[in-house]
């Protein structure tokens, strides 16, 4: 896949994927372990595995949704440091904070609504910001890359976890069906909601930057070194990039 400069096709207005959220979040959870027949955990783990997570300041987990990732950032660091999860969709944070109280209550993570086109941290704050399938659904890519980039501290890293296209043939054309055409009817079906949310899934998938594409916004976004590591034959794509000072540059 490579990277759009034209205007995007789908509709990412700030409402309407926040209503879509909305509406899909009581059975989100349900549905991303379901659809991706649960590797989507082994990914989100595979990214706090491979962050630089030995400092003193915070971490942020931005589209944050039900918080997994967030949990998963505080247990790798043992609760030494704070975590943050940061998303505009009030019922995927109750939902978040609800599992926080029921089975994570021992880890020092909270929550907050915030946009990440428009964090309400200064700079600098985090030693490390991630996000997960989250990017995808930022009305503007980059201006949420240099929010992240901008709240991250010096010799900190910024880790992008999202869907790309596999590579290899014909398991590149398999995914491709079951991702058009049995995901959004399994999608709709269950998750009964009225924003489309999967057929929005595979469309705005279709149309993200994945690969040296992304890797290249991370960098223009202020990140050096941006590393690629396709997870599960490429079906989603781990991006991890270091802020470096002035000094080092
Ligand atoms: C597909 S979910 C991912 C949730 C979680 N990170 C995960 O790994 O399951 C995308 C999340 O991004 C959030 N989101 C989308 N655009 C956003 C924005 N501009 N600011 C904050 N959150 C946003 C949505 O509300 C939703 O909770």
């Amino acid at each position: 896949m490579t990277a759009t400069t034209e205007a995007p096709q789908v509709d990412k207005s700030g409402r309407r994927v926040r209503d879509m959220f909305a509406e899909i979040a009581p059975r989100y959870d349900l549905m991303n372990h379901l659809l991706s027949l649960g590797i989507d955990i082994r990914w989100r783990r595979q990214a706090t595995r491979r962050l630089k997570l030995d400092g003193d300041l915070p971490i942020l987990d931005c589209c944050t949704g039900t918080g997994d990732l967030a949990f998963m950032l505080a247990r790798r660091v043992q609760g030494r440091v704070a975590v943050i999860g940061s998303d505009f969709c009030a019922p995927m944070l109750r939902l978040a904070a609800a599992k926080h109280a029921a089975r994570h209550a021992d880890l020092p993570v909270r929550f907050l609504e915030a946009d990440s086109q428009q964090l309400p941290f200064e700079d600098a704050s985090f030693q490390a910001v991630t996000v997960a399938f989250g990017l995808r659904n930022v009305q503007d890519t980059d201006r949420g890359l240099r929010e992240m980039v901008r709240v991250c501290a010096d010799g900190g890293q910024v880790a992008v976890l999202e869907f790309s296209q596999p590579t290899l043939p014909g398991f590149r054309q398999l995914y491709q069906a079951y991702f058009r055409h049995v995901l959004p009817r399994v999608g709709q079906r269950f998750a009964r909601n009225n924003q489309s949310a999967y057929e929005y899934l595979p469309n705005s998938v279709m149309e993200f930057p994945s690969g040296q594409s992304l890797a290249e916004r991370m960098e223009a976004a202020g990140l050096r070194d941006v590393v690629v590591e396709p997870l599960t034959l490429g079906v989603a794509s781990l991006y991890i990039g270091n802020r470096l000072t002035e000094r080092l540059r």
